[in-house]
């Protein structure tokens, strides 16, 4: 994977205590980062096994900074870090309609419907069908009836559930796809990396105000797997 050092493939040796443990001290170390504050997020990744996203051969590396191949052709489940800076960033709170687009592991979709509660409602995108079914096997496992994962090109957002008060790309685009801004409401923020493949790109917040103007800036530098699709690169 470009950027990143991946450690080599082995078969899990961790017991569930030492991951527990892992995980608490995981979200220690993002309060002192500065990347959690929310008390409702910290809630969520305390008590989401982000492990049980990451494929075995990988898990034991499960709370470390950095992003492990999935099955499919380009996906990755990105660093732990990525999920509050992510979700800080556009205030994601209970009661919020969320689109995500770039299921990958399923981990971050689950992380925003126990955030966003059973007032809210997360539908997550994945265009890549192996990606895609794997995704589906890590979410059957819990019961969250306020989360939908579908099967298709993200760029096209999902007209069934807009319009979204939040929306978050999890893939790389070069130009933010317009049915994207056309299914945010007024008043919602988008977050998604901006830039050139394979090279850094910026975190980019765009806010739609309540008269529909777009405001955008730039808040991170981060490195991720490129947006497929109509509105690929
Ligand atoms: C960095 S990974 C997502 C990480 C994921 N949020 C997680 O928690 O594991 C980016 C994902 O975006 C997917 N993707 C890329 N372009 C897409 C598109 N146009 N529509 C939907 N998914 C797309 C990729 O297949 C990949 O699985």
């Amino acid at each position: 994977m470009f950027g990143w050092i991946i450690p080599p493939p082995k078969p899990s040796e961790k017991s569930k205590e030492t991951f527990e443990h892992e995980r608490q001290q995981k979200v220690t170390s993002l309060k002192e980062e500065g990347f959690l504050n929310s008390k409702i997020i910290e809630k969520a990744i305390r008590k989401i096994p982000r492990e049980e996203f990451i494929p075995v051969d990988y898990r034991d590396h499960s709370y470390e900074e950095l992003p492990f191949p999935l099955p499919g052709r380009n996906s990755t489940i990105s660093c732990p870090h990525s999920y509050p800076m992510f979700y800080e960033a556009i205030s994601l709170s209970p009661g919020d309609n969320l689109l995500e687009i770039g299921t990958g592991s399923g981990y971050g979709a689950i992380l925003a419907a126990e955030v966003v509660g059973l007032l809210g409602k997360v539908t997550s995108i994945e265009i890549d069908r192996e990606t895609f079914l794997y995704a589906k096997e890590q979410v059957s496992r819990y019961d969250y009836p306020n989360l939908f994962l579908i099967e298709a090109d993200g760029g096209n957002g999902y007209l069934p559930h807009a319009p979204y008060n939040k929306i978050c790309l999890t893939a790389a685009c070069s130009k933010i796809p317009p049915p994207l801004i056309d299914q945010l409401q007024r008043g919602g923020k988008l977050i998604t990396p901006y830039g050139i493949p394979r090279n850094t790109q910026d975190l980019i917040l765009l806010e739609k105000d309540t008269r529909g103007n777009i405001l955008m800036k730039s808040i991170e530098k981060v490195l991720y797997v490129s947006l497929q699709g109509k509105y690929g690169i």
